[in-house]
């Protein structure tokens, strides 16, 4: 249960707060070697404690109006998938979406799903205008999800962020409220 963390729901999921019970399963997943390899900005190798204190910090964040954080369940066996995040800006009813999903679970569709329900809470919900996300352009399996829910891709930041010891681009996309087909339910 949270205050400020909805529970979501899709046909497959329940998108729902981090709880400190999920903290092993965190580093489990999004510790590997894979998911680190295209996420912008998880931290590897993936320590003891870390998974506590990012969890922790969720429901400040969510207080704060900094963004929201939840877990990915698959709904059939309550197995934690991964993890969505959509950042809030201050001032402008802007949000960023963002992703991981543990490596036995990619390709079925689950972020896509988890992305379209998230984007839709941000567009009915929290008033939002716009919804952006952005990924190395070599991760064809993230705009896939992003051209899935209907961003469009708007150029690519050169040399953007640093990921080890090299300066990354980062290809951003995203949907305005406008062009969503924001579905009841
Ligand atoms: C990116 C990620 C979240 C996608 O999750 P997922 O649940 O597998 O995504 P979906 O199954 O909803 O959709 C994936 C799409 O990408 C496609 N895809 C995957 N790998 C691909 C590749 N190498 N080339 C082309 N398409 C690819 C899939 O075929 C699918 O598209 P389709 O439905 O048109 O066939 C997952 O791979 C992941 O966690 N990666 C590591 C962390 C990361 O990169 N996070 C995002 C940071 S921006």
């Amino acid at each position: 249960m949270s205050a400020h963390i909805p529970t979501l729901h899709t046909a497959r999921l329940t998108i729902r707060p981090f709880a400190l019970a999920d903290a092993t399963n965190v580093q489990r997943l999004a510790g590997a070697a894979e998911v680190a390899a295209t996420t912008l900005n998880l931290p590897h190798p993936y320590l003891d404690g870390m998974a506590e204190t990012w969890i922790a910090g969720h429901e400040e964040r969510a207080e704060q109006g900094i963004g929201l954080t939840w877990a990915i369940v698959r709904r059939d066996d309550a197995v934690l998938l991964g993890a969505i995040s959509l950042g809030l800006h201050a001032r402008h009813p802007r949000g960023g979406l963002g992703y991981w999903l543990g490596v036995t679970y990619w390709n079925q569709g689950y972020t896509t799903e988890a992305a379209y329900r998230v984007v839709t809470y941000g567009f009915a919900e929290r008033g939002l205008y716009r919804i952006e996300a952005g990924c190395f352009p070599r991760n064809r399996g993230s705009s896939r999800v992003m051209e899935k829910i209907g961003m469009r891709y708007e150029g690519t930041l050169r040399g953007y962020l640093r990921k080890g010891e090299t300066m990354e681009d980062v290809a951003m996309y995203a949907v305005l409220r406008s062009e969503f087909p924001i579905q009841a339910g």
